[in-house]
């Protein structure tokens, strides 16, 4: 079969994968992403056995087409993430918030609800496991609930898997490593996985912040949705900005990431720091 390239993308087609991703998931691709594009889908074609991106785009906006489109958007978003990024975010949790929260949740029985909405391939999220659970050492009788959700069912596969090469958990304090992750022994050398008793405490969904409604509760006490908004138009941002916000408890705190300005969007929510707001 002949590779496809650069060359066989029409303007058209172009143009009708753009709106296809831009309508899915919001992400906006530039004028200027078609040797991404055409890296990024190469393969795909080849395993659905097509040799152009016409044909591709009669795909997408086929009967099936649905299907295809997520894997579309999976392909071409951007999913990197790593243990403790922006770790300033992390310490406002537990210098700042847990403090004045847990004792309030503690006399009402009721559980820290936490939501990572952009989760990717788990890194975010575990990190929150770590640090809860770290902190709530001191709070034998707490109870949290933490959701990591993910528009990409494969991020949310790989997040589940929960197997990390041992360069990307180097962010990881050594003691907290020893006392989280399994080392992997044999063919898995090099690698090491986020123990069973911890992971199985993460709910994992497939979101898309543009779905109208969250298969997550309402009152979330902190919700991270970082490094994604960048991806999105202004008004996009503000539609999940204002969706996510629903989802916050009164005083609750949405964490963005530290590039990502708020700026401009109507939300109601108070700034707090880079990054961090909270619902009046
Ligand atoms: C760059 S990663 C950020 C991961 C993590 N939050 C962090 O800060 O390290 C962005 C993630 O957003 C997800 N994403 C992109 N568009 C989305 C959408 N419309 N709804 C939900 N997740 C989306 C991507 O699949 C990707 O895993």
């Amino acid at each position: 079969m002949r590779f496809s390239s650069e060359a066989d993308f029409s303007e058209k087609a172009y143009q009708t994968l753009v709106e296809l991703v831009y309508k899915h998931s919001r992400i906006r691709l530039g004028s200027d992403k078609h040797t991404l594009l055409t890296n990024r889908l190469r393969k795909r074609l080849i395993t659905l056995g097509i040799s152009s991106y016409d044909e591709y785009c009669d795909l997408l906006q086929s009967v099936n087409g649905v299907e295809e489109i997520e894997h579309l958007v999976d392909l071409i978003s951007t999913n990197h993430t790593k243990f403790y990024r922006e770790p300033e975010h992390f310490n406002f949790l537990t210098r700042s918030i847990l403090p004045g929260l847990m004792p309030q949740l503690l006399s009402e029985k009721t559980p820290l609800r936490i939501w990572s909405a952009a989760a990717s391939s788990g890194e975010e999220p575990y990190t929150l496991a770590i640090v809860l659970s770290e902190y709530l050492r001191a709070y034998p009788s707490a109870d949290w609930n933490l959701i990591a959700s993910d528009i990409s069912r494969r991020m949310i596969a790989k997040a589940q898997q929960a197997v990390y090469s041992m360069d990307s958990v180097q962010p990881v304090p050594v003691e907290l490593l020893k006392r989280y992750f399994q080392k992997g022994v044999g063919p898995a050398e090099g690698y090491c996985r986020f123990k069973p008793e911890l992971r199985q405490r993460v709910r994992f969904e497939r979101v898309n912040l543009f779905q109208n409604e969250y298969p997550v509760p309402l009152k979330q006490h902190v919700i991270f949705c970082r490094n994604v908004m960048i991806y999105f138009d202004p008004p996009s941002r503000a539609i999940a900005v204002q969706r996510l916000a629903r989802y916050l408890a009164p005083g609750g705190y949405l964490f963005v990431g530290h590039s990502e300005s708020l700026l401009g969007i109507r939300h109601g929510l108070v700034s707090i720091k880079q990054g961090i707001y909270r619902r009046p």
